[in-house]
């Protein structure tokens, strides 16, 4: 049976962990929803890891629909999220809906969008109209220029603040997951109380509702130094499978992320 929005929602208020990897392809969406990954993620991660950019701005509409419908095409039972690539929703609520509709068509459940209060208006346009919307707060990839690089966000009283109202602000628009990445694990933790919607951590720690990894990442594959927050699952293991379903594991029991991992 296919995992809905509704399931991992209620696996939120019942405190069950839920885990969701990256996935940019059919053989992987197998192997990740057989190894008992909860969602997938399409992310515009690709960017990084497949395509060997240094961000993900160059990421276009097409790519994400392509690698919406490989993962779709292999899964027959994880919830499948797709981001928006950066240009295809910020302009206008009407953009996005547009854009979001052929991500759905695709084969994805759900889209998810990067931003706080600005993207307000654009998430409640989409799920008025039916297509549902996971947020994307704290370290945002797509205003990586603005933020002058990969770092902590929400460390200051202000910008911790600023992060709850944004988070309040988008569960009261309609988002139906909400991705925090890379905050101090206690202003996860707060938002994760405050909000009735669950929330993914990445680089957030323990207290979030659900984890998410990029795939190559967790299974010990980077182009560059690993980050604080990622564990190499594949470390002893001696398959994907067996590294994939450890990580299922280690989120569902609390000890993945533990101190290390956090900040
Ligand atoms: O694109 C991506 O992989 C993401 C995760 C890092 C959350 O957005």
């Amino acid at each position: 049976m296919r995992t809905t929005l509704t399931t991992l929602q209620k696996l939120a208020e019942n405190n069950e962990k839920f885990t969701v990897l990256t996935c940019y392809d059919a053989i992987f969406a197998g192997i990740l929803e057989n190894a008992g990954v909860d969602a997938l993620l399409v992310g515009d991660s690709l960017g990084n890891v497949l395509h060997g950019e240094s961000t993900t701005l160059a990421v276009t509409l097409d790519h994400m629909i392509y690698h919406t419908r490989c993962v779709s095409r292999g899964s027959n039972k994880a919830f499948i999220i797709t981001d928006m690539p950066f240009g295809s929703y910020q302009q206008s609520p009407q953009q996005a809906f547009e854009n979001a509709a052929k991500i759905i068509s695709a084969g994805a459940h759900m889209v998810k969008i990067e931003g706080g209060l600005i993207m307000a208006d654009t998430l409640q346009f989409l799920t008025q109209r039916g297509i549902p919307v996971c947020a994307h707060i704290g370290l945002t990839p797509q205003f990586i220029h603005q933020l002058g690089g990969y770092k902590l966000q929400g460390n200051s009283q202000k910008s911790a603040k600023q992060l709850l109202d944004d988070a309040k602000i988008l569960e009261k628009a309609g988002a139906g997951l909400m991705v925090i990445e890379m905050v101090p694990a206690k202003l996860a933790k707060k938002i994760t109380q405050t909000i009735s919607i669950p929330t993914i951590g990445i680089g957030a720690g323990v207290y979030c509702s659900a984890q998410v990894l990029v795939l190559h990442d967790m299974l010990g594959l980077y182009r560059s130094k690993k980050p604080r927050f990622v564990k190499d699952f594949m470390a002893g293991t001696n398959s994907i499978q067996e590294a994939v379903a450890s990580y299922v594991s280690a989120v569902k029991t609390g000890q993945f992320p533990s101190n290390e991992h956090e900040f």
